[in-house]
């Protein structure tokens, strides 16, 4: 029987910087949904990469060389090359577990833009226009006049800059109806919910043809020779229409046909707010036009400010991801972001946040329970798993720890399919809550004084299993903390076995050996 496939993407990121702390968040969470499904036994791809095509990274390299006028092809690549590299090094630091990097410069992804182009083409919704209007260099965006703010870009503070030049357009304004029945018809396809009213009334009010070609723009695919009228001049293809097709380039379109076919669609496009038009409307009129399906659901999360003040180079208060890995760990910082931001909503980013999340939920929480039950073993078992006899086999010692971590499991899957990933994370320091009131309880170092070993057995071997049970809950968000409790509890095969097995209580065999002396996450002292 074939696995089930889930292909999840994150966008595409600019490189004229290194990432900050609002990429490394997506990118964060779609590496946890990845890990989800792996353990789930399904055949995962998680793709990355970066968006190259931008007049953005020509100006980030203008910049740093301080050099005016137009860097050559060799400079351009060279830099794209470095900073590209920059991007998938970070990626590597925060354990992201991408198994392919995009980037829209490589020759498979000119290839898919070419088929992809020509499917449109043919199709008919392709027209040459001329473009009057408005150009933010920092959107990559033509801007209608009533969203400027005193003759503004809202977010980039600059007046744009006026365009008017011959352009090809995409029909786009053609499928506002298709647009509609879709969106109506597939509930599950924006999310959250809250956000499909604003992409609805942008299609019903604003959604126009719209232009996907810059004349005279030396980087960037050009367009296809097939298509070219000789009165349009040199054009190249406009960087959203460019950069959405890497989410079928990165899976074989235009190459590899039969492993596009087994995994499009895209089971999960993670985005942020800002981009949810070009993902909800223009992507998927363009993929109606080359006759393709659609993916199924296009996640919208929110944005982060830090203390409270929005990110900014003028503020000083970009983050850098592997900083903060470096100085807290990497399971804290992914922890940190995937507990404290309710995903799908705004959130704010904080070291005093962060710095409290540590010490109570993983410091306090799973750090110390795993520390005094693998010490209580090592004590009072001989550091082997204990055996439980069937006379403890009541309902106290074992049907009902069974329930409640089945009951955990439960609201664990359901957090993460509603897509509440705060609350699965929740969920993991519940099921620690439990393991740390069955000691408190049963004090087994009590139970050792009266020579009760077959109850010290049993609570032990509850709690080694509590244990497993964790690690397995926490892989996807904490993988090197998770992957050390395995080592430590003697579970070798963590990865081999199917998720449903493992999920069942009373997977520990008695006599394997266990490992004391571990400490996951020390604690931070103010
Ligand atoms: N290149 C386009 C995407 C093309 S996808 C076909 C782009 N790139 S970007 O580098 O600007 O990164 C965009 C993504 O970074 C946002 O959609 C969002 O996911 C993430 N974030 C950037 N700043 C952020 C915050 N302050 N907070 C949370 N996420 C943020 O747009």
């Amino acid at each position: 029987m074939s696995k089930t496939k889930y292909y999840i993407t994150t966008p595409i990121y600019y490189i004229n910087d290194k990432p900050h702390i609002g990429h490394a968040y997506t990118t964060i969470v779609a590496d946890f949904l990845a890990r989800l499904h792996r353990l789930r036994g399904e055949e995962v791809v998680l793709l990355t990469g970066t968006d190259e095509n931008s007049q953005k990274n020509i100006e980030a390299l203008k910049n740093k060389t301080g050099k005016t006028e137009e860097p050559t092809g060799k400079e351009v690549q060279k830099y794209l090359d470095e900073m590209s590299a920059v991007w998938e090094k970070t990626w590597d630091t925060l354990a992201i577990t991408n198994d392919d990097f995009i980037r829209t410069t490589e020759d498979r992804h000119h290839k898919a833009v070419e088929e992809f182009y020509l499917r449109v083409f043919k199709k008919g919704d392709i027209y040459l226009g001329t473009y009057v209007g408005v150009y933010c260099a920092g959107c990559e965006l033509f801007i209608l006049e009533s969203e400027l703010v005193d003759g503004k870009c809202a977010i980039h503070k600059v007046a744009p800059k006026a365009i008017k030049e011959k352009n090809y357009f995409f029909k786009l304004s053609q499928y506002r109806e298709k647009l509609l029945d879709y969106i109506e018809s597939h509930p599950q396809f924006i999310q959250p919910q809250s956000r499909k009213n604003e992409v609805v009334s942008y299609i019903q009010k604003f959604m126009e043809d719209t232009s996907i070609s810059r004349e005279n723009m030396k980087w960037g695919i050009p367009i296809p020779a097939f298509a070219t009228d000789a009165s349009a001049g040199e054009q190249a293809i406009y960087v959203w229409f460019d950069a959405l097709i890497n989410y079928l380039s990165g899976v074989g379109f235009g190459g590899d046909e039969k492993k596009f076919k087994r995994i499009w669609p895209a089971d999960l496009h993670l985005v942020g707010k800002d981009i949810i038009k070009f993902h909800c409307a223009l992507w998927p009129a363009m993929l109606m036009s080359a006759g393709l399906p659609l993916p199924k659901t296009v996640f919208a999360h929110g944005f982060f400010t830090i203390d409270s003040e929005k990110m900014s180079k003028s503020l000083k208060n970009i983050i850098d991801p592997t900083d903060v890995a470096r100085k807290y760990g990497n399971d804290t910082l992914r922890y940190y972001l995937l507990r404290e931001i309710p995903f799908g909503e705004d959130g704010d980013f904080s070291f005093a946040r962060l710095e409290e999340r540590h010490n109570s939920d993983l410091a306090n929480g799973i750090g110390n329970l795993a520390a005094r039950v693998l010490a209580m073993t090592e004590k009072f078992c001989g550091g082997k798993v204990p055996s439980v006899t069937a006379s403890t086999h009541t309902v106290e010692f074992w049907a009902s720890p069974a329930l409640s971590l089945g009951k955990s499991w439960a609201s664990y899957e359901k957090a993460v399919s509603d897509f509440k990933i705060h609350d699965a994370m929740k969920t993991i320091i519940d099921v620690v809550r439990f393991g740390d009131t069955l000691i408190d309880k049963e004090k087994p170092w009590a139970l050792a004084k009266e020579g009760m070993t077959d109850r010290i057995n049993t609570v032990l071997y509850v709690l080694l299993e509590t244990l497993r049970h964790i690690a397995y809950m926490s892989w996807p968000a904490l993988p090197e903390a998770a992957e050390k409790l395995f080592a430590v509890l003697g579970v070798k095969n963590w990865n081999k076995i199917s998720y449903e097995e493992a999920k069942v209580w009373g997977g520990l065999k008695p006599g394997t050996k266990v490992k004391a002396g571990l400490q996951l996450f020390p604690k931070i002292e103010k």
